[in-house]
């Protein structure tokens, strides 16, 4: 298989976002969640580069596709804390369709946050079926399959440490 993403390079990219988030986030106190399972690791080393006091969670969503362009998102792990006034970031591995980050937006912001923002590890921008574009983008992809660093083919090699490009021809 080849490597798309060294792990040498997640971790500048986590440096760099780290960094940005920072800056942005000066004199705040986010709240940086992880979406499970796929951004465990991604959200891992990017905190250790966000030098402000945060708080952190973890959320598991299910989204299904629905006939059209919307789709449903079901929390199968809901925020333990309360997120009610907070600078909320959503942390991601992948945009793909867009389905699951455009759907959980709403909800989100119903929530009574005072902002929301959305960093994603790698982005696949030609495959959008719905529009989405996350506020941070570790870097952009083509249409590929990847593997690695959090991201599963049914549930195997989320340990890799590297990005690979699964089955390519
Ligand atoms: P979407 O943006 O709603 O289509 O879905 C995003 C989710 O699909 C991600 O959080 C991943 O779990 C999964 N996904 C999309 N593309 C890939 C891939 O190339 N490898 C592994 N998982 C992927």
């Amino acid at each position: 298989m080849r490597v798309l993403v060294r792990h040498e390079e997640i971790v500048d990219i986590c440096k760099k976002l780290g960094a940005q988030l920072t800056k942005d986030y000066a004199g705040k106190q986010p709240l940086v969640a992880c979406v499970l399972k796929g951004a465990c690791p991604f959200h891992s080393e990017l905190i250790k580069h966000i030098d402000l006091d945060i708080e952190v969670d973890y959320i598991h969503v299910s989204s299904y596709k629905g006939t059209e362009s919307t789709g449903t998102v079901v929390f199968k792990k809901d925020f333990d804390i309360d997120i009610t006034g907070k600078d909320l970031i959503i942390v991601e591995d992948i945009v793909d369709t867009g389905v699951t980050l455009s759907t959980l937006k709403p909800i989100l912001e119903s929530k009574g946050i005072s902002s929301l923002k959305f960093v994603s590890m790698l982005d696949k921008p030609s495959k959008r079926k719905v529009e989405f574009k996350p506020d941070y983008v570790g870097k952009t992809i083509e249409d590929l399959f990847v593997i690695g660093f959090g991201l599963d083919l049914d549930e195997k090699y989320r340990n890799l440490k590297d990005i690979y490009v699964y089955n390519e021809d």
